[in-house]
């Protein structure tokens, strides 16, 4: 798994800047995206999205629920406690060749667009046991991209294996800085369960 980690870890350094040769991991033939479906909790983030965060006495666990639209299609439920209040958002993404990875192709840009959220560009999962998930999303608008990795898990704790894989994720996208823990309400996350 580890090993399988990092080369995906190595893709993605692409598209936050540096050329490396894009290889084809393991998982990215493997991921079961069915399985992957349904509703998740978001325990922690990580991102340089300037504003993303609400402040501190206004964070709460975030929510994900994935489906699979059609063949090659994944629609994408997010929410999250913002400055604002609890605010949801849905993305329809297309799947990119065999990769483990969904693409907007078209540019977000509704009027309730996130502040500092802009976009979801790209879901990438490096890391599942379909109980918790290692998500990374690419978001921005036109050239400007973000990074925000997510700790998904299908309960409201974490094991301290998928917490020390999303520590150690962080580092190699050096995003350790801004690794938050978000606190244990799940008043936002429970507005889109299915
Ligand atoms: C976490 O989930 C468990 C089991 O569903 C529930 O009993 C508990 O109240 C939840 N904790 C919080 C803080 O939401």
């Amino acid at each position: 798994m580890r090993p399988g980690l990092l080369v995906l870890v190595l893709v993605l350094v692409p598209a936050s800047g540096s050329q490396v040769q894009e290889g084809h991991p393991r998982e990215s033939h493997t991921l079961n995206w069915d399985k992957f479906s349904g509703f998740w909790y978001i325990l922690a983030t990580a991102t340089d999205a300037q504003g993303f965060l609400p402040a501190r006495d206004k964070r709460k666990l975030g929510a994900s629920v994935v489906r699979v639209h059609r063949v090659g299609q994944l629609r994408v439920l997010f929410a999250f406690s913002r400055s604002k209040g609890c605010q949801s958002q849905e993305v329809t993404l297309r799947k990119d060749g065999k990769k483990p990875v969904f693409r907007n192709t078209c540019a977000y840009s509704a009027g309730g667009g996130w502040k500092g959220m802009k976009g979801v560009k790209g879901f990438h999962v490096l890391s599942t046991d379909y109980s918790y998930g290692l998500v990374y999303l690419r978001l921005g608008r036109a050239a400007r991209n973000y990074k925000n990795l997510l700790l998904f898990d299908r309960q409201n704790v974490s094991s301290f294996q998928s917490l020390k894989e999303f520590m150690d994720t962080c580092d190699i996208l050096e995003l350790s800085k801004t690794a938050v823990m978000l606190p244990k309400d799940a008043s936002c996350a429970h507005t889109i369960l299915p």
